[in-house]
This record gives structure tokens, C-alpha cells and sequence, in this order.
């Protein structure tokens, strides 16, 4: 497995390190998924390390919360270059490889559906997600190449501690709202990312798996 960061190296040789000894086998390569010649640069290090390509998990994403007032160009710029160009340019690099059976997994989010206020600039690159992964479900589905939308509601990450967003009123109304009554782990959305990325799912293509205890 390639485990891709943009900054930070010792999270991903971490999470490499564990892969490999639970018995499987991950590198860490560097790549900002909103460059072309980067994206290309993960994708080919997949395939001069393993020779092959089964499965792409589109995951890079950033997010920010502010009113339509404080929304500038520069935010939407880099909050649209990794959400929505840097995933068309992955996918972009992935399907010159990805054969039959190869799957494309988009993480979106709940938001596109929720459209949470402060959310336009996020909410919008998740719902530009949800469309996108429509469109390539039946563009790729002639090279039997599936392609779906993993959307979480509320998940407790680096992502979303580093925001700020872990124990505020925003978690604690998203929770509410749940009805399985708590933020999200890491380890709820990776079993489903398993199960797209595996045969188990393999009359699925071009859907949105909303994971989220519920929220929607
Ligand atoms: N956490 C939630 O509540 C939640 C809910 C719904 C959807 N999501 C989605 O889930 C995904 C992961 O979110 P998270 O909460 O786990 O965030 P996170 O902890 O901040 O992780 C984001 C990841 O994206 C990488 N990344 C950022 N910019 C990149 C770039 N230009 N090129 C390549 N990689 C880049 C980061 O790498 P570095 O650390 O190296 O910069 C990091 O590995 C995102 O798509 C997010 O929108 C999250």
C-alpha cells in the first residue's frame, strides 16, 4: 500500500510502520495531490514498488467552517484544489493502471447532503464529489472499473482535533443529531472503505455510503 502525505512524514511512516507489522506492506510517499506531476508521482510509485494498482482511496481533503461573509478566494481555491482537482487528477493518474475489478473509493462527506451552515466552500467540494463520482461509476464501469462515495458524519481525527472542532458546541450538535449517539472513529470508516475496496461490494458502483451512526 502507498500511504500518501502532503506534510507530514512521521504520521504517515507511523501509520506505513504499522501496516507492515501487522503483516502487510506500506510506503510513505510524499506527494500535494492538487499538482498533476504529484498526483502522478503517487500513482507511480504504487507501481514501481508493487508493479500493480487494485484499489485508489481518494482521502486528501481539508476543510474549514466560516460564514458567507468571511468565505475569501484563497480559501476556496485551496480548499477546491485538494478536494475536488486534486482527486480528479489521483484518479486521473490511477486509471491508466487500474484494470478490472479496480475500485475507486471517494471520501466525501456527510456535508453535501446535511449542508451545514458555514459550510458553503466544504459542503460544496463534497457535493462536487458526490457528482463526480457519478459521472466516472459510469465512465470506468466499461474497463469494470468501479467507483463510489464513502460520506462521514462526524469523525473524531488529527484533522478535526488540530481544527478545533473536538468538544465544541459543532461536535456536540452534530452528535445530537446522531442516533447512535457519538462522534465517529477512524476505525468505522475504514471497514467500510475495506468492504468497497474488496469483491464483497463488487456489484456497487457510482453510490454514496453516508457513515455516520445515523446523521444525515
Ligand atoms: N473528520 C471528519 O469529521 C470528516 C467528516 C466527513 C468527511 N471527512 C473527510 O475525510 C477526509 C480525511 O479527513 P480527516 O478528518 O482525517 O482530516 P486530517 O486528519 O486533517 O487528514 C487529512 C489528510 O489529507 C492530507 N492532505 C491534505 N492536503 C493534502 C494535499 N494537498 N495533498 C495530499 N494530501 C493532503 C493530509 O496530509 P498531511 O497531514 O501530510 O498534510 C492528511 O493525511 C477528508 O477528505 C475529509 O473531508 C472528514
Amino acid at each position: 500500500m502507498v500511504v500518501n502525505y502532503a506534510s507530514s512524514s512521521d504520521g504517515a511512516n507511523r501509520v506505513a510502520t504499522d501496516i507492515v507489522s501487522a503483516g502487510g506492506q506500506a510506503v510513505a510517499v510524499r506527494g500535494d495531490v492538487s499538482k498533476a506531476a504529484d498526483a502522478r508521482g503517487i500513482v507511480d510509485a504504487a507501481i514501481k514498488t508493487y508493479g500493480r494498482l487494485d484499489v485508489l482511496v481518494n482521502n486528501s481533503g481539508v476543510y474549514q467552517f466560516a460564514p458567507i461573509e468571511a468565505v475569501t478566494e484563497q480559501e476556496f481555491q485551496r480548499t477546491f484544489g485538494i478536494n475536488v482537482l486534486g482527486l480528479l487528477l489521483t484518479t486521473q493518474a490511477a486509471v491508466k493502471y487500474l484494470g478490472e475489478g479496480g475500485s475507486i473509493i471517494n471520501i466525501g462527506s456527510v456535508a453535501s447532503r446535511l449542508t451545514p451552515a458555514n459550510g458553503a466552500v466544504y459542503a460544496g467540494t463534497k457535493g462536487a464529489v458526490d457528482a463526480i463520482t457519478g459521472v466516472l461509476a459510469r465512465e470506468l464501469g466499461p474497463k469494470r472499473i468501479r467507483v463510489n462515495a464513502l460520506n462521514p458524519g462526524f469523525v473524531t481525527t488529527e484533522g478535526t482535533k488540530a481544527g478545533g472542532y473536538v468538544g465544541t458546541d459543532f461536535e456536540n450538535t452534530l452528535v445530537a443529531q446522531t442516533p447512535l449517539g457519538r462522534a465517529g472513529r477512524p476505525g468505522d470508516i475504514a471497514s467500510i472503505a475495506v468492504f468497497l475496496a474488496s469483491e464483497d461490494s463488487a456489484w456497487l458502483t457510482g453510490e454514496r455510503l453516508i457513515a455516520g451512526g445515523g446523521l444525515r
